[in-house]
């Protein structure tokens, strides 16, 4: 109970970041955002309310009924005509190489089964001094976290953790999000926790290198 009302006010303040920190860097680049994972649109509805009248926001998920959720919400609010709805696998994005200066997600890459194919792809479409700001869960050893997690059999051994098929509904250590960061082009900037109490936190990414591959 404790732990939920913790994560509650932790996943709050990291999506007040994430909008924060997102919304800037668009302002600052060419008011474009690409959303991978958009869901329900919890995030991007929000971002929606902020960004000016001529921002242009790509919401993109698997699944159409979500995103069609969103569509309904953002209509009766006003916001639909800065977004752009699209389903789309984040492991298979259809843009072009470099098209993007700021691209987020919203605990959409924990969702994403072999999250490593949708990091690449990421990078490719990520300019090369563009930004991915996302929040998800992860853990690191000796957090108070892991402890009660596994005294409550929530958080499976690290041997499996590691292994390259592990998907992360359920958060990762924060070594493998490196590993599969740094082995799919990105460099990570930083990394922030609202909380060492809870397995929620934030991360910036840029490419590596230029992006060289073909679309
Ligand atoms: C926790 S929700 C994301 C929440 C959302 N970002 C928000 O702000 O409300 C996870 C989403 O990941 C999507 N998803 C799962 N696999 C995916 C994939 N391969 N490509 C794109 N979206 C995927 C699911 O359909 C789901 O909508």
């Amino acid at each position: 109970m404790v732990y939920q009302r913790a994560q509650k006010a932790a996943t709050q303040k990291t999506k007040h970041k994430l909008f924060d920190i997102v919304s800037r860097s668009s302002a600052a680049s060419d008011n474009m955002v690409l959303d991978v994972a958009t869901g329900m649109g919890t995030f991007l509805a929000q971002l929606l309310e902020k960004c000016s009248a001529d921002a242009s926001i790509i919401g993109t998920d698997i699944d159409e009924k979500p995103l069609r959720g969103l569509m309904n919400k953002t209509a009766k609010a006003g916001t639909y005509p800065k977004l752009s709805l699209m389903v789309a696998d984040a492991k298979h994005l259809c843009f072009q190489n470099n098209a993007f200066f700021t691209v987020s997600s919203f605990f959409g890459f924990d969702n994403v089964s072999e999250t490593a194919l949708a990091f690449k792809q990421v990078s490719r479409v990520l300019q090369d001094d563009g930004h991915v700001f996302f929040t998800s869960l992860w853990y690191e050893e000796g957090q108070r976290v892991c402890g009660l997690l596994r005294n409550v059999g929530l958080l499976r051994s690290p041997v499996k953790l590691h292994s390259r098929k592990h998907w992360t509904g359920q958060g990762l250590f924060l070594t493998v999000w490196k590993k599969r960061i740094l082995e799919f082009g990105l460099i990570i900037r930083w990394t922030c926790y609202p909380s060492m109490e809870t397995s929620i936190g934030m991360l910036s990414c840029m490419p590596t290198s230029p992006n060289t591959e073909d679309s």
